[in-house]
């Protein structure tokens, strides 16, 4: 158990590299009126490399655009400016996230394969269900696990413990988190969710992927959502969390808020939607490939 756990956490996401810094600027020129797409087009050419990501995954199999595009303004307008803003921010995470140089961490390419896994098959439900809400989501999925990333960097060797209680006696990550530090990464994710200034969805995503129904009434079907993609991500062997055994999809919280607001969702094919997932394979490589490529050499 560790004493003034947040506050130390805390402390610890303060060292992190901030987000770069067009990501701010982006967030703001969203909520204010002048998102056009070319004012976020101009804000993310400042960053070159931000910019060269962007443009391959908005080519990526992920968005099956029918043409190729070749500068940031044409992205914004074929992609909308959230989606824009949303793959800035994922590249921003995933380069703010990486070890600095001779610092110990967990498998970082281990997590991050379960968390663009969870990402895109996130995506991939929205688009079988025809929701709406496939903008952020991919980014959610993204991000839902991020306190993992700042509890091992807070204390490795106590993280590998934990990573080693969940393989040694089946159980899942938060319980062993729970167990040896008497905390978790939802929260310790969504403390850094709100030191990012990230969006509400976000931090909510991060804080009750693992407890759907204290979700808000406002973002609890995106909650629902992240948390049946992390689910699926796990039985697909994308896996993170620790021990699937004996979960049944349909009986989950986020399976019941799903099924309420969509109710086709009642006459869904799991084991089908599970089996077809697999498919998905090649855009999560990709995905991961160009995530990769974010990093700093
Ligand atoms: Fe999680
Ligand atoms: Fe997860």
């Amino acid at each position: 158990m560790i004493e003034n756990f947040r506050e130390k956490v805390e402390q610890t996401i303060d060292l992190l590299p901030p987000m770069p810094s067009i990501v701010g600027q982006l967030l703001s020129a969203l909520k204010g009126d002048d998102a056009d797409f070319r004012v976020i087009g101009r804000i993310i050419s400042k960053d070159p490399s931000m910019a060269m990501n962007v443009l391959k995954i908005a080519n990526s199999a992920l968005f099956g655009l029918a043409q190729k595009v070749t500068s940031l303004d044409q992205a914004v307008m074929m992609l909308g400016t959230n989606e824009m803003v949303s793959l800035c921010i994922s590249c921003g995470a995933v380069r703010s996230l990486a070890a600095p140089q001779g610092v110990r961490t967990m498998d970082l390419e281990r997590f991050w394969r379960h968390s663009v896994a969870t990402g895109v098959i996130a995506k991939i439900i929205c688009r079988q269900l025809k929701a709406s809400r496939g903008d952020d989501l991919y980014l959610a999925g993204l991000t839902h696990d991020v306190g993992a990333v700042v509890l091992d960097r807070f204390k490795h060797d106590v993280y590998q413990e934990v990573l080693d209680l969940t393989h040694r006696e089946n159980i899942s990550v938060l319980e062993a988190e729970q167990r040896i530090m008497g905390a978790s990464h939802d929260a310790a994710g969504s403390w850094l969710m709100q030191k990012w200034q990230l969006p509400e969805v976000f931090v909510e995503v991060a804080a009750y992927h693992h407890a759907v129904t204290r979700a808000s009434q406002k973002h609890m079907v995106a909650v629902a959502l992240i948390s049946l993609a992390d689910l699926l991500a796990r039985l697909t062997l994308h896996g993170f969390d620790g021990n699937m055994d004996g979960v049944v999809v349909t009986d989950t919280d986020a399976f019941k808020v799903l099924r309420k607001k969509y109710p086709p969702m009642a006459h869904l094919d799991v084991v089908k939607l599970v089996w077809d997932l697999h498919s998905a394979q090649p855009e999560i490589d990709e995905m991961e490939g160009i995530l990769k490529g974010s990093l700093p050499s």
